[in-house]
């Protein structure tokens, strides 16, 4: 498979308070051409910083102070906004963690999507940006998309408003999907419908960030565990959930309900993530960690390999080969 977003060690920083925020610390991963590829971890650990940096779409505060990101050739990280403008939306479509953030509440729907369609192809005339916003109403499975067109956003419910921003974002058949929690917001019910959606629509790549390892399961070929700002295990999603290997991943999935009743009952992870305004010494996960040993302490574990063949990586020291000898 041939990388179609390719990340290199990617550091961004907030200024809030008079503090410094490391959100995202020495990621890397490569998102293939036509996988689908999950971020998953809990809240605060760097999944939405990580996901707006990809297009320069951080707020005013945040900085990267190093790394690069290549997309064909290019590395986004060089480009200026006018260039970016051009692969925003139109080659990479978004879906927000907040979908009115990607709304225009003081505009009808069918107006907004007509009028991205005719920012990206300014060859398209009104009439077949119309006909076109229609056409992808309906392919969301909108239902009256006629009257849905003449709507404000505030008017739809959540189900509703969020197939609207699936069609915004696919609008102009973007070549990689990045959707930050496309499904958090909504009923179980509703989930199911969007991913089964989401699956059906997006024939490229997609990278899903989420914090319910479930969603992961159903959707993803493989997955990124973050944790403080890290990527702190990699693999394909059957290999992740039959082996984990860090003990926050083994943590996480003891957490989650399974659906076959097997298992203890659920243990919730003891302990909070460090404050990622202090340096972090050592491994991030080891004041939270029953297994933690006197290097994790002082050392930061890089992404041991775990398995080749499967491209299973982990943060751990426990992974270490003099360890195991
Ligand atoms: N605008 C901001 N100003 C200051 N700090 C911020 C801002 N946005 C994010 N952060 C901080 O950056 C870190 C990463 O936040 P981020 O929103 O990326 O987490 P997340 O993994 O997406 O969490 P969630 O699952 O809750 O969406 C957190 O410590 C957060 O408090
Ligand atoms: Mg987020």
């Amino acid at each position: 498979m041939r990388p179609h977003i390719e990340v290199k060690d990617l550091q961004v920083s907030i200024q809030s308070q008079g503090q410094t925020i490391q959100a995202v610390r020495n990621v890397s991963f490569t998102l293939y051409e036509g996988e689908r590829l999950g971020i998953v971890g809990e809240s605060g650990c760097g999944k939405t910083i990580l996901m707006k940096s990809l297009l320069q779409l951080l707020p005013s505060t945040a900085t990267i102070d190093s790394g690069e990101i290549w997309y064909q050739e290019n590395n986004l990280v060089t480009l200026t906004e006018k260039e970016l403008q051009g692969i925003r939306g139109k080659e990479i479509g978004m879906i927000f963690q907040d979908p009115m953030t990607s709304l225009n509440p003081t505009l009808k729907i069918g107006y907004q999507i007509a009028e991205g369609l005719l920012r990206h192809f300014p060859l398209i005339t009104k009439k077949e940006a119309e006909a076109r916003a229609l056409e992808l109403l309906c392919q969301v499975g909108i239902s009256e998309p006629k009257l849905r067109m003449q709507q404000y956003p505030h008017l739809l419910s959540g189900g509703i408003r969020q197939r609207a921003v699936i069609a915004l974002a696919l609008a102009s058949k973007p070549s990689i999907l990045i959707a930050d929690e496309p499904t958090t917001a909504l009923d179980v019910t509703v989930q199911a419908q969007i991913l089964d959606l989401l699956q059906q629509l997006q024939q490229s790549s997609t990278l899903l960030i989420t914090h319910d390892l479930s969603i992961v399961a159903s959707f993803c070929d493989r997955v990124i565990v973050m944790y403080a700002g890290q990527i702190v295990e990699e693999a394909t999603v059957s290999e992740l959930f039959a082996n984990p290997q860090h003990p926050y991943t083994q943590r996480l999935l003891q957490s989650i309900p399974r659906i076959d009743g097997k298992g203890d009952k659920l243990h919730p992870i003891a302990g909070s993530p460090p404050d990622l305004s202090t340096p972090i010494q050592g491994c991030a996960f080891c004041s939270r960690c029953t297994e933690a040993m006197n290097i994790c302490r002082t050392e930061t574990p890089p992404l041991f390999d775990h398995s080749h063949p499967d491209n299973h990586k982990a943060r751990c020291w426990l992974l270490d080969a003099r360890r195991k000898k």
